[in-house]
């Protein structure tokens, strides 16, 4: 796979040996440029603070120059399609990574390119997330076996990657949340067809009971409408009392960015079992380890 579009697209032996990777690259066991001589494409339909940063220091530290392209001021701003600047830009770059709105423009992307296209988070999912957020997980339990995660609040283009992960790794995944935002049902029955561990419940107190992990993110993820979300999304915050409710060596996480009282309270992202400035960090650390194996020949 040349492409890091889902993570269901790889078996879990080439996600671990990227997790690896990142793990060398962050101890600096791994200082190699498998970038040199290569300019590596950032397009963003949306914002974003550590996607962007991230990929443009780890571009940078293997050795690659990093491209940024804000969608709006390319000529697909003004309607040339993204098959014709995949095109287009495949004769020019080593790698891409987007940022878009819609996963359509991601697949055909990467359809039209002759280059790896890295997704940066579209509506449907954020492995680059999720990359991350199993690199934390290592480094808190050494690993990833026997580890019960409670994802709380929108099924949304984050929980879906932490699907696949949970899947393809074999940990246990509880998604807490009001059914009405449950994710989507393809990517369940896959999940199910999978044998993957994968449990849907309103009640978010069962559900933060023994959990190793507890994440949410944003109740109005860029590009929803507002409309009822906080009020349904309330009983799914993560507060003191849900956290009590964990293993006693559980650890918070939040893709960022975070809204303080509303998904998350002050007390849990700021308090003493919180990881995200860990998970925000590995972001680059991932990265680099997504970049290493897909545009170079030696890892
Ligand atoms: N978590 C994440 O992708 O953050 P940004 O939107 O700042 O890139
Ligand atoms: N679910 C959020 C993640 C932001 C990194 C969004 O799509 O806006």
């Amino acid at each position: 796979m040349r492409d890091f579009i889902n993570l269901r697209d790889f078996d879990p032996a080439r996600l671990q040996a990227i997790l690896t990777t990142a793990q060398d690259m962050k101890a600096g066991r791994d200082t190699r440029k498998p970038l040199a001589g290569k300019t590596v494409g950032m397009i963003f339909e949306k914002p974003s603070t550590r996607t962007r940063v991230s990929f443009e220091v780890g571009i940078t530290q293997l050795g690659g120059t990093p491209l940024m392209l804000s969608a709006s001021d390319m000529q697909l701003g003004r309607g040339e399609t993204i098959s014709d600047t995949g095109k287009v830009l495949s004769r020019y770059l080593d790698a891409i990574m987007i940022r878009c709105l819609s996963h359509n423009t991601l697949t055909e992307l990467a359809a039209a390119s002759d280059i790896p296209v890295i997704n940066g988070l579209t509506d449907l999912s954020h492995p680059c997330q999720i990359m991350a957020d199993l690199q934390t997980m290592c480094e808190h339990f050494g690993g990833l076996d026997d580890l019960i995660v409670t994802w709380f609040g929108d099924g949304n283009n984050v929980a879906n990657s932490w699907i696949e992960a949970a899947v393809l790794f074999g940990f246990e995944l509880r998604l807490a949340g009001p059914v009405a935002y449950q994710p989507g049902a393809e990517l369940l029955s896959w999940a199910q067809s999978s044998g993957g561990n994968i449990i849907l419940t309103e009640d978010a107190e069962a559900a933060a009971t023994d959990a190793h992990v507890l994440v949410t993110d944003v109740w109005i993820s860029m590009g929803d409408e507002e409309g009822t979300r906080v009020q349904d999304m309330k009983p799914f915050q993560v507060n003191d009392a849900l956290m009590a409710l964990a293993a006693p060596n559980a650890i918070f996480l939040h893709c960022l960015p975070a809204w303080r009282e509303m998904e998350v309270t002050a007390s849990v992202i700021d308090g003493p079992q919180s990881a995200v400035w860990d998970e925000a960090e590995n972001r680059l650390h991932a990265q680099k380890a997504i970049m290493a194996h897909l545009i170079s020949d030696n890892f």
